[in-house]
């Protein structure tokens, strides 16, 4: 190689070189906004609020998330369903969820949902008496929770037994209705647990 082939050579190589440290430099600008647009999985462990497409809940049909490490239940009720829960008050320790600390001010009513969205019921899927989880049990009058049983969730450690409002019946070991989480609505289509406004 001669002198002029070596200084090509060179200028070869150095442009190269910045062009890759040019595309270094652009990653590591990328990975903040990334980041930032995701929670990261400590921040989510920590409360990051979740947002949950509520449109593609079926009529009739649970679903589970999760929100600080905590089974969240969604459950799209029927109007059926809605007009069962008015004839269980007399059945219930709590009827009109009086105890404040079992759901935000905005679902302290028999429904325990958000004014105007009756059949979307958000609770945390955890039981009141010692935290099992409940099982959804939608069934009418099944044989082991009787003729009279309207759709809820039974727990199977100890039998208590919840309506679809996750109002607990009396005369079972959980103290309290389940626990509903804050939570709000960004759309129609579309709710965010973990905060409210
Ligand atoms: S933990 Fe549910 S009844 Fe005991």
């Amino acid at each position: 190689m001669n002198n002029q082939e070596i200084n090509q050579e060179r200028r070869r190589f150095l442009v190269l070189a910045t062009a890759g440290a040019a595309g270094v430099a652009a990653v590591g600008a990328a990975t903040p906004f990334v980041a930032s647009f995701f929670p990261s999985e400590k921040a989510k462990a920590a409360g990051a609020p979740i947002d949950i497409d509520v449109s593609k809940i079926e009529a009739g049909q649970l679903i589970t998330a999760e929100w600080r490490g905590k089974p969240i239940w969604v459950l799209n009720r029927t109007p059926e369903q809605i007009k069962d829960l008015a004839s269980l008050d007399s059945q219930l320790v709590d009827p009109n969820s009086t105890a404040a600390d079992q759901q935000p001010e905005y679902c302290q009513n028999p429904l325990r949902s958000i004014k105007g969205k009756d059949n979307i019921w958000v609770a945390i899927g955890i039981c009141t008496h010692l935290g099992c989880s409940p099982t959804f049990r939608p069934d009418l009058a099944p044989a082991d929770l009787g003729a009279n049983w309207k759709g809820g969730f039974f727990c199977p450690c100890h039998g208590s037994k919840f309506d679809l409002a996750g109002r607990v019946y009396k005369g079972v070991p959980a103290p309290t209705n389940l626990v509903i989480p804050p939570y709000k609505y960004l759309s129609e289509t579309t709710i965010r647990v973990g905060e409210d406004s």
